[in-house]
C-alpha cells in the first residue's frame, strides 16, 4: 500500500501505525471491521481489507449490491474500526462513504489475480444460495467459458471510499491508564483532545 500523499496530522498517526502492523507482518495487518446501519437503524459489522489510504480517505473494495452496500445507499454514515493485539493500539473512526471513482475501482480490480476477479464476477455477495457446492460450479464454469477480454469490473462492484470525520486513537497502558486522543474535524480542521480511559 502506497501511503505517499498523506498529510493530515491523524492520518499520519493511522499510517504510523499500519506501516508498524505491516513490517511486523501481522496477519491481515489491513483488516478493518466496518459498520453500517440499515434502514430500521439496525447496526451490523464486518471485517473488510482496506486497499488505499489516502489524504481522501480509506479505500476498501467490495459488492455494492450486497447488505452493506444496501444499508450505505441508505445512510451514508459509516464506522471503522483497528485493532492490532501486537501494537496494543484501537483505532476507531467515524465519517461518510461514498463510491471511489470507475477509474479507482478498475485499477484495483485488474490487478487482482485471474480467479479473484471471476468470484467477483460470480458473486452475488450476501444473497442467499443453494448451496456453497452450487456456487464453486458456477466459478468452475465461468473459469472455463470467460476469455481474459471478458473479466472486466461489473458494475455491481468497486471501491468505497471513507472520509473520516472524527478519530479516536486508543493506546493500551498499564493498569488501565489507557492514552485516548480523539481528532474531530470542524471546518475543514482537526482538533484534538484527549479522553479518559
Ligand atoms: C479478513 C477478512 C477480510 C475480508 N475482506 C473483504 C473485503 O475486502 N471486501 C469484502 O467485500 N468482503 C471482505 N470480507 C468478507 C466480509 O467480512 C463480509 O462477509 C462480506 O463483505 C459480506 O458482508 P455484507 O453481507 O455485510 O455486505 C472479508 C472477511 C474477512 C474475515
Amino acid at each position: 500500500m502506497n501511503f505517499d500523499s498523506i498529510s493530515q496530522e491523524p492520518f499520519l498517526e493511522i499510517k504510523y501505525f499500519l506501516e508498524e502492523a505491516r513490517d511486523q507482518d501481522l496477519r491481515d495487518w489491513n483488516g478493518m471491521t466496518v459498520s453500517t446501519v440499515d434502514k430500521d437503524q439496525r447496526p451490523s459489522s464486518r471485517v473488510v481489507l482496506l486497499k488505499k489510504f489516502t489524504d481522501d480517505g480509506l479505500f476498501f473494495y467490495t459488492n455494492y449490491k450486497s447488505k452493506k452496500g444496501q444499508d450505505i445507499s441508505k445512510n451514508n454514515n459509516v464506522s471503522v474500526n483497528f485493532w492490532w493485539r501486537e501494537l496494543q493500539v484501537q483505532i476507531r473512526i467515524s465519517g461518510s462513504i461514498s463510491e471511489a471513482s470507475r477509474s479507482e475501482s478498475e485499477e484495483y480490480f485488474n490487478s487482482r489475480p485471474k480467479g479473484s476477479r471471476i468470484s467477483a464476477i460470480v458473486s452475488k455477495q450476501s444473497e442467499e444460495i443453494e448451496s456453497f457446492e452450487s456456487f464453486q460450479k458456477k466459478v468452475e464454469e465461468a473459469i472455463n467459458s470467460l476469455d481474459e477480454k471478458d473479466i472486466k469490473l461489473p458494475d455491481h462492484c468497486g471501491m468505497y471510499k471513507i472520509k473520516p470525520e472524527q478519530i479516536e486513537i486508543w493506546k493500551e497502558g498499564e493498569f488501565r491508564r489507557h492514552e485516548r486522543t480523539l481528532f474531530k474535524l470542524e471546518e475543514k480542521k482537526w482538533i484534538k483532545s484527549y479522553l479518559s480511559p
